[in-house]
């Protein structure tokens, strides 16, 4: 038993008020109430309470102190009909199992070793473009992550897969929002066109994972991508994956790894547009830091304004930007009472605009982190925290910092529309329309011919 104290009156509000929100303000909608009703309110419904809390030290209870008191929400338990029992999806104890096992995939090593696949795959990428073109900020950003994730984890030989793997993650995440609806698991097994539009998704993304596999294992050796890694882990006596475990954490990798930083390089650069100020600052540093070659592995600590850039681009734009935990029994959050099967809602986006935390928030500012990330650890927590925080958190890092660097000491993006780009906010914090952008050239002495 743990000894709470008193515990101050909560705010509640009717669970009416939630639910009527559409999915598309629920930021807005959630950050105002965090600014009218302060650090935890309860959202009353008949069978049990919903809480959102936007405070640091009950975020650290909630993802440190008592998580083994929480498992994760209904979106994770809806995500698992595409990425089955995977990392993302998978609930203690299983998880920490999963976790080992996947650990070494991740490991220091592997990840740095994929630097040259980041800054080759954004050469060609940028290389592609004309200068004078339009081109879609956005998309490109997606395009790009998903090749870089895809041949981290496959290898090399994947041309003729790349379009019909990002086709199918789009077809799939686009059922998402249905799938989040009360009771709409009745039609997983009902050949509605929905439903048929996400089986035939999945049997893609399913037939070149296990075709990926069955190369590997014929062709017997580590090719030193992440697959490989993932199919020692497997070979490891009683402890190691089957063959559908390695398939669901390949397809997670795959679909947590690229939207995210795609994201997050897209609203880089939409930043950066609307900034000029900031975009100059940086071409400075990358003359400094670079000159005029493309980075590598070794630039990544040196990059410093480009690390703060990407996290305070993170910090506006978190691209997993709401999370959800149930109780599993009878716990707290600071000295409030939380019941078993009780939820509690957290959203990076709202607590990374707290002016308690973070002054005059809605103002884009890299120098924030440039001396250093904020004292209050939950204050800023893009990746999450705690068993589950992100395990791609570094390789996230170097991607966005490299691709952000190799493209911006080669071009600038110059915005073709004025209108302030609001956020989609789906699994991850999308644009809702298209970023267009002209591409221009940089002194012409950073050009590789
Ligand atoms: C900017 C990029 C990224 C962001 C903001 C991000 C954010 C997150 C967050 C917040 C979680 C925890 C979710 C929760 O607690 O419910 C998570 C988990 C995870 N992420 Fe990422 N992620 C990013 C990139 C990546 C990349 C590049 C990979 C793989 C290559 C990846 C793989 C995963 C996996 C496998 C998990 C599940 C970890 C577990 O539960 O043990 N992520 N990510």
């Amino acid at each position: 038993m743990f000894a709470v104290p008193q515990s101050p009156p909560i705010p509640t509000l009717s669970g009416t008020i939630f639910l009527r929100q559409p999915f598309a303000s629920m930021p807005a909608f959630l950050r105002g109430i965090s600014q009218q009703y302060g650090p935890i309110v309860r959202f009353r419904y008949p069978w049990r309470s919903m809480y959102f809390v936007d405070d640091a030290a009950m975020l650290q209870d909630v993802f440190i102190n008592n998580a083994a008191d929480f498992k994760k929400g209904r979106g994770t338990e809806r995500l698992s009909r595409l990425l089955g029992n995977g990392l993302l999806t998978a609930a203690q104890p299983e998880h920490l199992q999963h976790r080992r096992l996947v650990q070494p995939v991740f490991h220091k090593k592997r990840i740095d070793a994929c630097a040259e696949v980041m800054v080759e795959a954004t050469r060609r990428r940028v290389d592609a473009w004309t200068p004078g073109a339009t081109i879609e900020i956005d998309r490109e950003a997606m395009a790009l992550a998903l090749e870089i994730v895809a041949t981290a984890l496959f290898g090399s030989n994947l041309t003729d897969d790349m379009a019909k793997i990002g086709h199918a993650l789009d077809v799939s995440i686009a059922t998402f929002p249905f799938a989040m609806l009360p009771f709409s698991q009745i039609f997983d097994e009902i050949p509605i066109p929905i439903t048929r539009r996400f089986n035939a998704a999945r049997d893609t993304l399913d037939g070149i994972v296990y075709r990926m596999m069955a190369e590997h294992r014929a062709s017997g050796r580590d090719t030193g991508d992440l697959l490989s890694m993932l199919m020692a882990s497997c070979d490891d006596g009683d402890a190691g994956m089957n063959d559908k475990q390695i398939r669901d954490e390949a397809l997670t990798i795959l679909l947590a790894g690229h939207e995210t930083t795609a994201n997050a390089i897209a609203w880089t650069f939409y930043l950066l547009g609307r900034h000029p100020e900031i975009e100059a600052r940086l071409h400075a540093h990358l003359d400094t830091v670079l000159g005029d070659r493309d980075p590598t592995l070794d630039d990544v600590p040196k990059l410093e304004y480009v690390r703060a850039l990407f996290a305070e681009v993170m910090r506006m734009y978190p691209p997993a930007w709401i999370t959800a935990r149930r109780a599993l029994v009878d716990t707290h959050v600071e000295a409030y009472p939380i019941a078993k099967d009780d939820i509690v809602i957290v959203s990076q986006f709202v607590t990374h605009h707290n002016a308690r935390y973070w002054p005059d928030p809605d103002r884009f500012d890299p120098e924030r982190f440039v001396s250093g990330m904020p004292d209050e650890k939950f204050a800023y927590f893009p990746f999450g925290g705690g068993n589950r925080l992100c395990i791609g958190e570094r390789f996230a890092w170097m991607e966005g910092m490299l691709a952000i660097a190799t493209i911006a000491r080669r071009v600038r993006l110059v915005p073709l529309d004025t209108e302030p780009v609001a956020a989609n906010p789906s699994v991850t914090f999308r644009p809702s329309t298209r970023i267009r952008a002209r591409v221009e050239s940089r002194d012409r002495a950073h050009v590789q011919v």
